[in-house]
């Protein structure tokens, strides 16, 4: 199995505040979900949260045509179309047991599951945004140039829809 990292993070790894994304770029947002449909998503309960209200009225809203892997502390958690774990070593069971050699599967957050996964992880998808986000509360790892070397980036202007410049890059575990 591939285990994968995907996250866009702005000039000082700015990930979010609040419990919600510190930018509305369309163009990172088609780019998430034309990387990561048809594999599964593995994230922390705050992201589930951040994603909306789902179809109960509760807070927390699945992604479509993925399976959704939700890691939280609270064994009582349940949610309709989604797996949940308990601890990283019941979210590699369920991996091991599911996934074949060739499939991948992403890490979409928040902030403590990147920081839990990142050594893990065989490849980053990383959006970088280049902006600057001072009031910001959560933040992706350092990602050590030792570790990790650049595969590819794809750099976008901005524009009228999405106003700061990013590049899509990807990163393999040297
Ligand atoms: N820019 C991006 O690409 C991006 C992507 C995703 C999210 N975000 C942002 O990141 C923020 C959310 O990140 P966050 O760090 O606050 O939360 P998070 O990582 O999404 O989730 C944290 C939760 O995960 C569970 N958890 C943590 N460690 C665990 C462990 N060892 N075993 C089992 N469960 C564990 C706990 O859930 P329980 O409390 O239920 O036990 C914990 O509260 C939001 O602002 C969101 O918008 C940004």
């Amino acid at each position: 199995m591939i285990l994968s990292i995907i996250a866009a993070i702005a000039n000082n790894n700015e990930i979010g505040m609040k419990n919600e994304l510190l930018w509305d770029l369309p163009i990172d947002m088609k780019h998430f979900r034309e990387t990561t449909t048809s594999h599964p998503v593995i994230m922390g309960q705050k992201t589930f949260e951040s994603l909306g209200v789902g179809p109960d009225g509760t807070q927390g809203k699945t992604l479509p045509n993925r399976r959704n892997i939700i890691i939280t502390l609270n064994k009582d958690f349940k949610k309709e179309d989604t797996e949940v774990v308990n601890s990283l070593d019941e979210l590699d069971r369920l991996l091991e047991s599911t996934m074949g050699d060739n499939e991948e599967a992403f890490i979409i957050g928040g902030g403590q599951i990147y920081k839990l996964l990142i050594s893990k992880a065989d490849k980053l998808y990383i959006t970088h945004v280049n902006a600057d986000f001072p009031d910001a509360d959560t933040f992706f790892p350092t990602i050590d140039s030792d570790e990790w070397e650049k595969m590819s980036e794809d750099k976008h202007e901005k524009d009228d829809k999405n106003i700061y410049d990013c590049n899509f890059v990807v990163y393999e575990r040297r």
